[in-house]
């Protein structure tokens, strides 16, 4: 995700800002930048698309004066394309008020309608700037009298009127005697100094100048000074709130991963917070609907569609499989899915009013890329599943759905899988609701969508469990993967997960597809995944296992809480919740990812780079 830093104190402010962005490229971004304030009370601004290292080159070139204040940022696109403008800090009509900004602001759009209505004048497609705007108005409107508090009064005033998560740090040319900062499900810290203090989104920014934080608590905001800081609520009466400091004793990789062994453990845990993220103001439960910003210009054209063709790699491609089913059981489009690499050799049929719609994390990988411009090339309207903002795929694609599941960092995917099933099933509530699908169909998959993160965070906390069945499984010399119906493409995804990271021969089928011949490899040392949550397949596949229990395979299950039937067959039993059948994928992908992962510890293999992989596949 983004990352923030500020500084103020007595030292040169610059070199400490850059250094702080440098420990925080770890989080992956598209583009930096840096305001500081000198001591004349002039701003300067410097922001650039890309590395870190391109911002420093840009500053080496500037005659800043000395400045002891300032704020930087490292921006992961969510509103906007990555470009100078769009990159923070952003600023309000007169370059007073300075803004850096994690988080999503949901209610942008009426806001800045509001404030453009009011002639305040906007440069960037972010939703950032509105808060400056906001901080400008309400800074203008406050008791001048307010004792050299008008500044932390209008940030607060700013961020009531906001709906959404965000960590900020403001500075301001008119009060540039500390900054502002506030957090709403947005990490935030205070690194307390002697004589300086620092603001940052990550333990890491603030290590090299002290070990002394204090995390924020949602709902909070700071009035940081070089000698000293002021918590107060942003809620209520804005009362002081009582700050503990505490001491960091993680060394600097440890930070990087948010105290995870590795990144891929730090993104599944990360899951609850996508589901939450990519659902983000799209789901209009009184109404029954979603709302996806991105397609609302194409909603007509999307109302005609006759046809899908979702083009997909790996797991991505997995994705698309699951979204294949939600989409023809409930919004009754038909729908097909194809091995993008695959899709361009075979002559693709294109009729009338088709979508090709294009799954992909990155972004950027080739064969996907490929599939959308053969289907343009023949007049196919085409549309994205996109996670990285102003990636080819998305610009290729000129309309689509980002994920908002932030960064991915380990080569296997995780959390953007999950994100790329919700937002599967957002849309198929969006298609299904300009088709036959009742508003009451509508509320219940949006209800059923809300219950998930606090699910998920149930099968995390499972781990221990998960942990003893890997040291079970992992010298086993391969495996089968078997799941029906919405679950068959989770068998395929665990088969990648297994393949990718635990470097395992593993065979997915849909369970049904076993007797017709891979039936003959099951034997007693020979482990069978199957995922058999109850659904409307449940005793189909419960028939599956009742096969490989009678030729002596040992059997790994998924199943729903509650269903003890399954422990006739074996003890090895990993339980999901309760859902809607559309939604078990989501669930049942979680133990498996966390299986994956600790046979891979166990086998001491490097998780985050698997051998022979990247996170981008750019070579068809
Ligand atoms: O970036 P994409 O989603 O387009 O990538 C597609 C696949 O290369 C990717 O999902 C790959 O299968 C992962 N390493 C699986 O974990």
């Amino acid at each position: 995700m983004c990352g923030i830093v500020g500084y103020i104190g007595k030292r040169e402010v610059t070199p400490i800002l850059v250094n702080g962005l440098k420990r925080l490229e770890y989080r992956g971004y598209d583009s930096a930048g840096i305001v500081v304030i000198d001591k004349k009370g002039t701003g300067h601004l410097a922001r650039e698309v890309g590395k870190v290292a391109m911002l420093e080159k840009a500053l080496a070139k500037s005659n800043w004066g000395t400045a002891s204040i300032g704020i930087a940022h490292t921006r992961w696109a969510t509103h906007g394309v990555p470009s100078e403008r769009n990159a923070h800090p952003q600023s309000d009509c007169t370059s007073s008020f300075w803004v850096v900004h994690n988080g999503i602001v949901e209610n942008y759009k009426d806001l800045k309608d509001a404030l453009i209505a009011e002639g305040h004048k906007f440069i960037s497609d972010t939703d950032t700037e509105v808060i400056a705007h906001l901080i400008e108005k309400f800074y203008h409107l406050a008791d001048s009298k307010a004792n050299g508090h008008r500044l932390v009064n209008a940030v607060r005033q700013t961020l009531r009127q906001i709906k959404g998560t965000y960590g900020i740090a403001v500075v301001s040319k008119l009060e540039p005697d500390k900054i502002i900062a506030a957090r709403n499900s947005s990490p935030l810290i205070l690194g307390i100094g002697t004589d300086e203090n620092l603001v940052a989104s990550d333990a890491s920014a603030v290590i090299s100048h002290t070990k002394n934080v204090i995390y924020l608590n949602d709902g909070e905001i700071a009035e940081v000074r070089g000698d000293g800081f002021r918590i107060e609520t942003v809620g209520g009466d804005g009362e002081e709130t009582k700050a503990k400091v505490e001491e960091i004793e993680w060394d600097m990789e440890k930070i990087e991963k948010g105290g995870h062994e590795h990144f891929m453990h730090k993104e599944i845990f990360e899951i609850p917070e996508v589901i939450e993220n990519s659902m983000r103001g799209r789901l209009i439960l009184e109404e029954g609907r979603a709302k996806l910003g991105g397609i609302e210009d194409v909603k007509e054209k999307l109302r005609e569609v006759k046809r899908i063709i979702i083009a997909a790699c790996g797991t991505a491609n997995a994705a698309a499989r699951v979204a294949e089913y939600m989409i023809e059981e409930y919004a009754g489009v038909p729908t097909e899915v194809d091995i993008a690499s695959e899709f361009r050799y075979r002559k693709p049929v294109f009729t009338e009013h088709n979508l090709l719609l294009a799954i992909s994390q990155s972004g950027e990988t080739a064969d996907t890329l490929a599939a959308i411009k053969e289907a343009k090339e023949k007049g196919v309207m085409t549309m994205g599943i996109v996670n990285v903002v102003g990636s080819s795929i998305a610009r290729e694609t000129g309309v689509g759905i980002y994920n908002h599941a932030g960064p991915e960092i380990s080569v296997a995917s995780t959390k953007a899988f999950i994100s790329q099933l919700v937002l599967s099933a957002l849309f198929t509530v969006f298609l299904g609701r300009q088709r036959d699908m009742s508003i009451v169909m509508g509320q219940r998959i949006g209800e059923a969508l809300k219950e998930l993160p606090g699910m998920v965070r149930r099968l995390l906390a499972d781990e221990p469990h998960i942990i003893e069945l890997a040291k079970k499984y992992k010298d086993t010399r391969g495996m089968l993967t078997l799941g029906r119906k919405y679950n068959a493409p989770i068998a395929t995804e665990a088969a990648i997960k297994l393949k990718e990271l635990c470097y395992l021969p593993v065979i997915d089928l849909p369970a049904g597809e076993m007797k017709h011949g891979t039936i003959a490899l099951i034997a007693p040392d020979f482990p069978s995944l199957v995922i058999a949550p109850e659904d409307s397949v449940y005793e189909k596949t419960k028939s599956t296992i009742e096969q490989i229990k009678a030729r002596g395979g040992p059997i790994i299950a998924i199943t729903t809480e509650g269903n003890t039937e399954l422990e006739r067959f074996t003890k090895d039993i990993m339980y999901i919740p309760k859902t809607l059948e559309m939604l078990t994928p989501i669930l049942a992908t979680i133990p498996i990812y966390l299986f994956a992962y600790h046979i891979a510890r166990l086998r001491g293999h490097d998780i985050d780079k698997p051998r022979n992989l990247a996170k981008s596949v750019t070579v068809e």
